[in-house]
């Protein structure tokens, strides 16, 4: 069968996945697009060369007979309401982060896709599908370092526009690490803290540029995080895991190393869509399939959007106070613990 998707939010990533959907995947078409900015949903469609009906509204777009699944790609408060309405009309629902923009948010939609009683839903955590963090997280499982103790992690961007605040840094930024660390690990936070050091001359006024976000987790495993957004240099992503017996890094992207007149020298990536395009693609092709076969989403959960939102919530708390705060997680549901089982087996 072909997946009939319907598309909630034409901006940036919605386009991104329409035209992965179009050019690069299997098995799915458009067949729906709706967006608060009606001439955002038509010039997604021009611009793509795409044909799809534009819905008025997410409610009615959800509805549609022609739409068996939903992207939802709109700002980040509206995904809530989407993904309820999603559920209630018992559709697939692929959700860019945040999954809500509370805990207590993520609460109401893990209550609703447990009553009824399937996993539907798919955060987009893309790292979880990166080729190199799937190789960090089987040398991790079957212990080829021994234990994991310290983690040291980099997210960093060239640079940011003005809107880019200081909170973004953890809601937009470190929750890619949030759900990544958290999915290597397997292991729940228990603090976060907040340092900054000397700020980049590069960063705007209003913005504290770099920072470094220390997480603990239950087990003792201790994780530093920089944060730099305005780094001039390139988008680069580096993750290092320190055991008892070795070293795990992530590998670096592809890519061709010239040597010219005197010189060794590769090019290093500039922005997101680049360095994760492979992922991207495979979690989009990894919802289509389990649409396809109706089995149960498999791919990160709203358990997993719970558990960001949780500690990003601290992060922020830990931005203001400069203390260590606490995180503290509700006991993970059996839903989510069996179906956690189920997509390992
Ligand atoms: N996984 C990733 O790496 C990644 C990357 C980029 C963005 N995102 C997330 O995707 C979401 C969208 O980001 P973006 O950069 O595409 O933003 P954007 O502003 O470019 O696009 C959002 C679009 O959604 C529309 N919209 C907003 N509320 C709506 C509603 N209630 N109903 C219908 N349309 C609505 C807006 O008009 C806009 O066209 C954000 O939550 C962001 O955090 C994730």
């Amino acid at each position: 069968m072909t997946v009939r998707i319907g598309v909630i939010g034409t901006g940036a990533i919605g386009k991104e996945h329409m035209y992965r959907v179009k050019n690069r995947l299997s098995k799915a078409e458009i067949t729906a697009v709706t967006d608060v900015n009606h001439d955002a949903a038509e010039k997604a469609l021009e611009e793509l060369e795409m044909k799809a009906k534009i819905f008025p509204d997410e409610q009615s777009l959800i509805e549609a007979e022609e739409v068996d699944a939903v992207f939802i790609t709109s700002w980040g408060e509206a995904h809530e309401e989407a993904v309820l309405k999603a559920v209630a009309a018992g559709k697939y629902v692929f959700c860019e982060k945040p999954l809500a923009v509370t805990a207590q948010g993520c609460r109401t939609i893990m209550q609703k896709e447990m009553k009824y009683g399937k996993r539907l839903i798919q955060v987009g955590f893309m790292r979880q599908f990166d080729h190199g963090y799937e190789q960090l997280k089987q040398a991790l499982d079957t212990k080829q370092i021994g234990e994991p103790l310290l983690v040291k992690a980099a997210h960093r961007a060239p640079e940011v526009d003005d809107s880019y605040t200081t909170d973004m840094a953890i809601t937009d930024t470190l929750i890619h690490e949030i759900n990544i660390l958290h999915w290597l690990l397997a292991d729940n936070y228990v603090s976060a803290q907040i340092f900054y050091p000397k700020k980049n001359k590069h960063a705007l006024p209003h913005l504290r540029d770099p920072q470094v976000i220390q997480l603990e987790t239950e087990s003792g495993v201790l994780i530093q995080a920089e944060v730099s957004v305005n780094i001039q240099y390139g988008y680069d992503i580096q993750c290092e895991i320190v055991g008892e017996e070795g070293i795990l890094s992530l590998p670096e992207p592809e890519t061709t190393v010239m040597r010219y007149k005197g010189k060794q020298s590769m090019n290093l990536l500039s922005d997101w869509k680049t360095r994760f395009q492979d992922a991207y693609d495979k979690e989009i092709q990894a919802f289509i399939n389990q649409v396809d076969n109706h089995e149960p989403a498999q791919g990160p959960s709203a358990w997993e959007g719970y558990v960001a939102a949780v500690t990003s919530d601290a992060c922020l708390k830990a931005q203001e106070s400069g203390q260590r705060e606490p995180i503290e997680l509700d006991s993970m549901p059996d839903f989510y613990r069996d179906e956690a089982k189920a997509a390992k087996a």
